[in-house]
Formats: C-alpha cells, structure tokens, sequence
C-alpha cells in the first residue's frame, strides 16, 4: 500500500468539515488503488486480515450499509451486522452502551448511521475503537460526500474550479453538508438550488452560490447532484404536492438540453422517480448514478484501511 498513509492520524471519520484538503486527497487517492483491486479477478487483499467491523445501523439502508460490508470483506476483515431491531437497542440500551459493548468484545471498528446528528461523534469520545459516520440525522454522510468527488474526479479529473449544482432538499440533506464541506475544499465552486423553506438558514455562511432557479443551478455547472427528497424527513410539506415539486424543480431531459452537453448527473440515492428527477434521466448517457454506488465500496475500503492504520497523535 502506499507510503503517504503515514499521513493519516485521524482514528475516526466523523465528517469532511473536520477533514484537510490533504486528507480528503489522501482518501481519495486511496480509493483509486483500492478500485484496481476490484478490477482484479481476486477481488481481495489481506489489509485488514485479523480486524473486524461492525456495522451499526439506526436507520435503513441499501448502498452504504452493504458497500462498507463488501468494503471490509474485500478487506479480509471480519464483519457484524447488528440490526436495531433484533439487538439490545430494542429493550433501551444506550448508543454508549453498545459501542462501550463492542468495544469490550474486541471490534476494531464501528461504522455507524444514526438518525441523530452528532450521534457518531458522542460515541467517538465514548470508545477507543474507531468510528466511522455512515450517516448521522441532516448533520454529515462523510462517505457518500468522499464517493461523490471520487467520482467527479474520474468523469471530469480536477475538482479545483469546477462547477457543482447540488439540488433538491438541502435543509435535511447530510449528503449536501459533506459535499459542500468536501468539495469547496477541493477549491470547487459550489450552487446549491432549492425552494425557499429548503435552503438551511446558515446557508450564506457555507461558502456557496445560492438560487431558487433550477435552469439557472443547471445552466453552466458541470455536474448537478440531485438530492432525494426525503419523504419520512418533511421535505415535501415545504411543498404544496409532488407533481408541482417536480414540475419546478425536478431534472428532465427537456432541462438538459439547456445545459452543458457532458454534464455529469448524480444522485447519492435512492431515487424518487418523477419527483427529484425523471426516470429517462437516472438512466440516460449523463447519468453515473450506479458508478458511484461502485465507487462507494472503493472509498469505504479507503476509509477503513486508513482509520484502522492511524497514526494516532
Ligand atoms: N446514499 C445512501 O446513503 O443510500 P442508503 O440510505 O441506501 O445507504
């Protein structure tokens, strides 16, 4: 593995806010030399042989929960799922608590999602092991922001001066706090778009262009990140139904044609179809919507790799 991970001397990843420009670089260049090994027909190396990784999940999840658990097993590491529903979380036992637990039984690290922001945090300052946010209530999705500019930088190459238009419901978006945190490092110049009630009111102070205009938030970027609106979180009471969040912000083809020829569509996922974004968009020519869920395993490899060879301070 590479000689700069001496770098690294964080034992956790909380968020992209408390990250260098020179430690998101070396994640993410990380990632890349984790991505060849997934080009290989042995899709495995021993780097974490002898750790083991458990997964501690609050909240559903598709994408990240089971990419962190093929990132560890590419890993050679040994890997636990515990499910709120069928663990102690059940009968009340504490965030704590648990991580305390898992740390008495010998787990190296916890990759954790929670529906309370901080919540990764707390549980950090509790423990010895290493936290990993998989996602934490509107605060940060760390690994979704690192895969959104791992991917950027395939598509296009250079973050620095390049436009990116983050849409949708940005209020309750985690996903929108570590891009912008992640690439206005990166030196990229970010525009957030969304209705009125969706923009967070610390919003001027995040360092981006702000616009309620879809056309205008499409017009010049080259690449928009389309966020879900998060049904269970209230984004849509900010509206007065689907059919017209849609018909005001949702991206179609139609939208496309004004914008610029390559434009790199995302979405960190899962999609509303017909109320984000049309389903000819997800899957069309400017979509890489499932390279990013591809490239969530190699950056969640990268994150692992590194936090479980810190070099604490
Ligand atoms: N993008 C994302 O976090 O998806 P999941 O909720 O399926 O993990």
């Amino acid at each position: 593995m590479r000689k700069d991970t001496i770098a690294w001397t964080k034992k956790d990843l909380l968020g992209l806010e408390y990250l260098t420009k020179e430690e998101i670089e070396l994640i993410l260049d990380t990632a890349k030399s984790f991505k060849e090994v997934l080009s290989r027909p042995l899709r495995k190396v021993p780097a974490l042989r002898g750790k083991t990784v458990a997964n501690l999940f609050y909240e559903p999840s598709t994408r990240t929960r089971i990419s962190f658990e093929l990132a560890a097993k590419r890993l050679s590491a040994d890997v636990i799922n515990i499910e709120k529903e069928s663990s102690s979380i059940k009968k009340g036992e504490t965030l704590i608590d648990t991580g305390r637990n898992l740390e008495a039984l010998k787990i190296d690290i916890i990759v954790v999602r929670h529906h309370s922001s901080g919540a990764p945090v707390m549980l950090s300052r509790a423990v010895n092991i290493s936290v990993v946010n998989a996602g934490d209530g509107w605060h940060e999705h760390p690994t979704q922001g690192l895969l959104d500019i791992f991917t950027l930088r395939e598509k296009i190459g250079n973050i620095d001066g390049l436009k990116v238009s983050i849409i949708g419901d940005i209020s309750h978006s985690r996903v929108a706090r570590s891009n912008i945190w992640g690439l206005n490092k990166l030196g990229a110049k970010v525009t957030i778009c969304a209705p009125e009630k969706l923009i967070p009111i610390e919003a001027e102070k995040l360092g981006v262009r702000i616009t309620n205009d879809v056309d205008d938030a499409i017009k010049n970027a080259d690449a928009i990140n389309v966020l879900r609106m998060q049904l269970e979180r209230d984004s849509v009471s900010a509206f007065p139904s689907r059919m017209e969040y849609f018909k005001q912000f949702g991206i179609t083809e139609e939208r496309l044609k004004k914008a610029k020829k390559n434009i790199v569509v995302m979405h960190p996922g899962p999609i509303n179809r017909g109320v984000e974004m049309s389903g000819d968009v997800a899957d069309g020519a400017n979509s890489v919507i499932l390279d990013q869920v591809t490239n969530g395993i190699a950056v969640r490899m990268a994150v692992l790799y590194l936090v479980a060879h810190a070099k604490r301070k």
